[in-house]
């Protein structure tokens, strides 16, 4: 969840059947939900919970029509390359390397400018040389897959966080299920110690940027 003190976006809602997460979908009260792919751990809530809270869904136009039409849920869908302006201040749906869940469809990662600040969330994703675009961002915080297995894992990360530079990094999508258990903070640790700044963060906790 990202907010700026006026808005809150979800991304990736997770949240039944994740042993990790520290809220429940009946709690959570989005103003957006943005999704990168068709995946059950990434598609997770986001129905129940736009349908409750009126949330507005953000994602690729062929997940909004693969996922989230069949539902009764319109999207506000874009596409790979494009920014989408938004109350907050932007989306920009960059490329991940990873299935989607949905024939034809493909995976996305986010570009989020909000509240005067540049965050990056990988969604799923393989380590890619496109990650190098991303140095020219200047991004204040990455959030960048560590599970390995059906992402990247620590030592891919690692090199992406070299590629990004990004101003802090939070490690995510791990712990969740056997074959992506990790230490996030043995991460943290490899990232500090190449010179760069980490947060590890605990389900429940926020960092400030
Ligand atoms: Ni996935």
């Amino acid at each position: 969840m990202l907010e700026d003190g006026r808005y809150k976006v979800l991304i990736d809602p997770f949240l039944t059947g994740n042993g990790q997460a520290a809220v429940s979908a009946d709690e959570v009260k989005p103003d957006f939900i943005c999704v990168t792919h068709g995946h059950g751990d990434h598609v997770g809530d986001t129905a129940a919970i736009a349908k409750r809270t009126g949330a507005q869904v953000v994602c690729s136009v062929d997940l909004a029509e693969g996922v989230f039409a069949p539902a009764g849920i319109t999207a506000l869908a874009g596409n790979l390359g494009g920014t989408i302006p938004m109350p907050f201040g932007s989306v920009k749906l960059f490329q991940a390397i990873h299935g989607s869940g949905v024939a034809g469809c493909l995976s996305c990662g986010f570009i989020f400018r909000m509240g005067g600040k540049k965050i990056y969330h990988a969604g799923d994703t393989a380590l890619m040389t496109d990650m190098n675009l991303l140095a020219d961002e200047a991004l204040d915080a990455a959030l960048l897959p560590i599970g390995d297995f059906f992402t990247m894992g620590p030592e891919d990360a690692l090199r992406a966080v070299k590629m990004i530079k990004p101003k802090l990094t939070i490690p995510m999508h791990y712990n969740t299920f056997p074959p992506i258990v990790q230490d996030p903070e043995a991460f943290a640790a490899l990232v500090e110690k190449a010179g760069f700044r980490a947060a590890a963060l605990k389900p429940g906790e926020s960092v400030e940027l």
